[in-house]
């Protein structure tokens, strides 16, 4: 909650401090109008628009529209730049429903398809059912693509699906990338006119973000594929027959909403089937999210959206993209890693990871080492080997360790190397932990934890007082696959509980997004700097933006086998098969800290593709089941219908109960003790058919430790596919000791299973003591 809290407090801050001057400066809102009450004057809506606008204007003289982006698929309104006065006034005009303030976002293989068990040889497998997706269109809202990759071929691939109704802007297409648009107009109208030298106006990828995660959803078979050498083998996407459609609204400042608002209609009319959106930012309100509102306009629309849940972890609540109509993904490791150890002058070998591919450092030598926060000047800024920080004069020659933080860690690399450099130990801080990211540096260099880098920088310590001075070499050891345990929850994939809804447990389940290879524009060196002037069609990345992609292509290939099934069905679907056991037999460890992860850290757990293919059971949820969640949420009908473009009766929705009522395929339940002994509470769940007819399920519960849980009935006897039936979820607990203002979080799980199908949910509990 803290987030939300901060986040609007600034916002009317800014409101109530306005000085004269600023009363006129502009910035970015996006207007929700009551768009079936244009009076029928105005020719289309644009008109309309352009006068309400007028009509607020602080300014006599109408130059030109000042309307950015008009909405009308998932959303109706349109965006401009106001001054705040402007916008307050626009507030109340009678059909406007709201005045949202622009935010800007930031981004947040391939041996995964194996790992996750999509082998092509595999007659019965989901490749195979599914056609491998081909009618089925994704639609990438990220920096663009670079389409002349191999990934990107259309070899035979039949017509493009006759419902596409999208287009090329700047390239030609083929039958594999059928639809490249670019949004630029919110960008251009904060940031000033972009620099062409430096991006392009065109949906083509000047980052390598977007080429990277459109080629995971949906690239192409390539071998041999490689990164300088590492991860050798068969490159290919989860739907690697699925088309794909690229709306670029990412550009160098950063992704704004009023673009990612027009890309979402756009994507939605064009006649996409799946979203992926691996972009986030601060969590808000759902009816001040444009993505959330989108994703909801998409999700109304039949479209399954998918969006990363941000690399904030390992910390709790800092899970984004939030919403219940989105799949929120974390990122998990898979079993590959890249070790690259670290050999100090005492013996001692300290394991590392790196895709580094140029040339090696001597093996049996050993050279000098030094940690740059030791050597004079600021020590602060070299301890990080922040441009400029490092004196060549101390480094000429040598292997030195950086500690992570403020610039990127590729660019610590380059200042070591500028400074003559020969070698880079990067040390996580405390707060990254244990978790370690492999990257293409442009020297020798490798990644270890918080934990060695203390020890490292001990060792420098003593040996630099003793007569031998501190030595190290770096030792690449190739690419390792069958690593165990795996999968593991990344360091960084971002945590629950849910600060916007708590009782909606997010994120939603884990992906592969640790050091994860896919396709790579040309123009971009795989460190991602502009100094780098290496060329490679493939490179390694890791994050939650690369994870998300992942459950964007398997919904492809889970609506191309069930194209009756809802957005929500494939989720539950997603949802209900996931695993939580590792490669050992145990619940799946925490990178961060080598311990047991939990439904904060990994959601329901890990996808497993083949398992979501035949669930026997679905959790579904119509646009009605959500206006009922955000009644109970207390949001205003004003609110509501800005999400939604519905007029919601909250009356119905009140009478149903609670807001754990919507029919997510987990139950989660939080409890404020205020002295009470004995807490309860409900859900009522449907579930629906998508086996066999003629199917008994019965219910195994496995309480969360000392609760009570209890479901009713505990058979469910199936005449037919289709058919829905609701049962009733109660958990019963004790109040426990804790001290004000402290939670304490337990899970179990209900299973219902008819022998064949297992459809688990995670039952979640959170008691918290008030302050
Ligand atoms: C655009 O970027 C290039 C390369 O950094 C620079 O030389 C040029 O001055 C920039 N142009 C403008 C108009 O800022
Ligand atoms: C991890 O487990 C160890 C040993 O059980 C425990 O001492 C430590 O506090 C745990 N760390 C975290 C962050 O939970
Ligand atoms: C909504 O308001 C009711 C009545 O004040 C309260 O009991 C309930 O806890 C609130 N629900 C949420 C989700 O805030
Ligand atoms: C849970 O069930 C047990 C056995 O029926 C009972 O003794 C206990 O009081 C129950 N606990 C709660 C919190 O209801």
């Amino acid at each position: 909650m803290a987030s939300i809290t901060l986040h609007l407090s600034t916002y009317f801050f800014l409101f109530l401090t306005l000085s004269a001057t600023d009363q006129h400066r502009q910035t970015t809102f996006i207007v929700r109008v009551q768009h079936d009450a244009k009076p029928s004057v105005f020719p289309t809506h644009t008109h309309w628009y352009d006068s309400t606008l007028a009509s607020v204007s602080d300014s006599q003289i109408l130059l030109s529209s000042r309307i950015i982006h008009t909405y009308d698929t998932v959303f109706h309104g349109f965006s401009a730049k106001l001054s705040a006065l402007e916008a307050s006034k626009l507030e109340s005009v009678s059909t406007v429903l709201s005045v949202i303030p622009e935010q800007v976002r930031h981004l947040h293989t391939t041996r995964s398809p194996e790992f996750l068990g999509l082998k092509t040889s595999d007659s019965a497998g989901l490749l195979k059912e599914s056609d491998f997706g081909s009618d089925l269109v994704i639609g990438v809202l990220d920096t663009g693509i670079w389409p002349e990759r191999q990934s990107f071929n259309d070899r035979g691939l039949g017509p493009v699906p006759v419902k596409w109704k999208g287009t090329c802007v700047g390239f030609p297409c083929n039958r594999k990338l059928i639809g490249a648009k670019y949004f630029s107009a919110g960008y251009e109208a904060t940031n000033g006119k972009m620099n062409e030298t430096l991006e392009h106006r065109s949906p083509r990828d000047s980052d390598g973000h977007g080429t990277h995660t459109a080629s995971i959803a949906a690239g192409r078979y390539v071998f041999p594929a490689s990164t300088l050498g590492y991860a050798r083998g068969v490159a290919a996407g989860m739907a690697p027959k699925a088309r794909l459609a690229a709306y670029k609204v990412c550009w160098n400042a950063g992704c704004f909403d009023s673009d990612i608002l027009a890309a979402f209609d756009s994507a939605v009319s064009d006649g996409v089937d799946v979203i992926s959106l691996s972009v986030g930012g601060v969590v808000v309100p759902y009816y001040l999210d444009a993505i959330a509102i989108g994703a909801y306009g998409a999700s109304d629309h039949g479209v399954f959206v998918s969006a990363s849940a941000g690399n904030g972890g390992p910390g709790g609540l800092t899970v984004t993209n939030i919403a219940p109509w989105v799949t929120t993904v974390g990122a998990g490791a898979i079993d590959r890693d890249f070790p690259a150890d670290v050999k100090l002058g005492n013996g001692k070998l300290i394991p590392g990871v790196s895709v580094y591919g140029g040339p090696a450092l001597a093996q049996h030598r050993l050279y000098p080492l030094i940690y740059a926060g030791n050597e004079g000047g600021d020590g602060y800024s070299a301890s990080l080997c922040l441009e400029g920080s490092l004196d060549p004069k101390s480094v000429k020659g040598k292997i030195v360790l950086c500690d992570r933080g403020i610039n990127s860690r590729a660019q610590k690399g380059e200042v070591v190397k500028k400074a003559g450099g020969i070698g880079m130990i990067l040390a996580n801080g405390v707060f990254d932990g244990e978790g370690l990211v492999a990257d293409c540096h442009v020297l020798p260099a490798t990644s270890v934890g918080a934990s060695s880098g203390d020890e490292i920088r001990k060792y420098i310590m003593s040996a630099s007082k003793s007569k031998s001075p501190p030595k190290a070499t770096i030792i690449f050891k190739g690419t390792r696959i069958n690593v165990r345990p795996a999968p593991v929850v990344a360091s960084f994939s971002a945590r629950g509980p849910n600060p916007e809804s708590p009782e909606i447990l997010k994120p939603d389940l884990i992906a592969p997004g640790l050091n994860i290879l896919a396709a790579w524009p040309d123009k971009v060196g795989p460190s991602g700097l502009a100094s780098d002037n290496r060329k490679t069609e493939f490179n390694i990345l890791s994050g939650t933006s690369m994870a998300c992609p992942h459950v964007s292509g398997l919904a492809a290939l889970l609506k191309a086998a069930h194209p009756e099934w809802s957005p929500a069905a494939i989720k539950s679907a997603l949802i209900t098969t996931a695993y939580t056991v590792d490669n050992r037999g145990e619940t799946m460890i925490d990178e961060s800290t080598g311990n047991s992860s939990t439904v904060m850290d990994f959601g329901a757990g890990h996808v497993h593709p083949q398992k979501a293919m035949d669930p026997g059971l679905v959790y579904d949820i119509s646009s009605y089941d959500y206006i009922d969640f955000l009644c109970n949420s207390n949001y205003t009908t004003k609110n509501i219908q800005v999400i939604t473009r519905k007029h919601a009766d909250c009356s119905r929705a009140k009478k149903a109960g609670h807001s754990g009522n919507l029919n997510v395929p987990s139950m989660t339940a939080v409890f404020q003790q205020y002295g009470k002994q004995k807490m309860s509470t409900h859900f009522i769940r449907s579930v629906t058919n998508v086996g066999v007819a003629d199917s008994v399920y019965s219910v195994s519960i496995r309480p969360p430790r000392g609760m009570n849980v209890t479901v009713e009935p505990m058979k469910l006897a199936f005449r037919r596919v289709g058919q829905k039936l609701n049962f009733l979820v109660r958990v019963k607990v004790a109040a426990v000791k804790l001290s004000p203002g402290s939670s304490m979080t337990k899970s179990g799980s209900i299973e219902w299973s008819d022998g064949k199908h297992v459809v688990t949910s995670p039952v979640v509990v959170t008691m918290q003591e008030p302050l």
